[in-house]
């Protein structure tokens, strides 16, 4: 009982859009129409500009913590666990904006901050560096949520096995939110940082 109400709490939290709601509040504009049409930081920053970008990214990623804190709260680490999946998918498929959301990287990371935090910094890093040197984002974000999981058996100790089961299903829903993105690197077609868009 106290899983599912721990599940469902983190989903509610996760669905609170950011970039959406700043984005209506500040520009009276949905973000969903603009861009990549992602309701998440980077189209946020390529959309609203620097300020509402980055606020974009560090509510989304205080969401992931907030969620794993309450999990925490509830049930302990089984609790922390459920909430960093559940609280991603409420970012990616939220219940109060018609379902759709973000690719959950922001929130992702927020939930790997708060469980072990040398994963993320080592996967911050990561991302910043490939963004860097080939200018795509969603590309960052894919490596990275591949690296994940292999960091998660090659320098978490002692070895968790619900921390790596956490990460793979992270891996696979920022893989299937950017199956959009994976097409237009493909084709040539992905947005760069600091391109003009409509
Ligand atoms: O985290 C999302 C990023 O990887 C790609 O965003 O807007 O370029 O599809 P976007």
């Amino acid at each position: 009982m106290n899983g599912i109400l721990t599940a469902i709490i983190s989903y509610l939290v996760g669905s609170f859009s950011s970039a959406y709601v700043l984005g209506k509040v500040l520009m009276k504009k949905d973000i969903r129409a603009y861009g990549s049409g992602n309701a998440g930081t980077t189209n946020a920053f390529r959309v609203f500009g620097k300020k509402i970008g980055a606020m974009t990214f560090i509510f989304d990623m205080l969401k992931g913590m907030l969620a794993v804190y309450i999990g925490g709260r509830i049930m302990g680490y089984n609790g922390e666990i459920i909430s960093g999946l559940f609280v991603v998918v409420g970012h990616n498929w939220p219940v109060f904006f018609k379902f759709k959301g973000g690719r959950g990287i922001a929130t992702s990371f927020g939930v790997l901050l708060f469980l072990y935090w040398p994963i993320a910094i080592i996967s911050f890093v990561f991302f910043v560096a490939v963004v860097l040197i080939t200018r795509y984002v969603s590309l960052g974000s894919i490596l990275c949520a591949i690296l994940v999981p292999i960091l998660s058996i090659t320098i978490r100790k002692p070895f968790d096995i619900s921390y790596f089961i956490l990460t793979v299903v992270l891996a696979i829903m920022a893989i299937f939110r950017h199956r959009d993105n994976i097409k237009r690197l493909i084709q040539g077609k992905e947005y760069k940082i600091g391109q003009k868009v409509k």
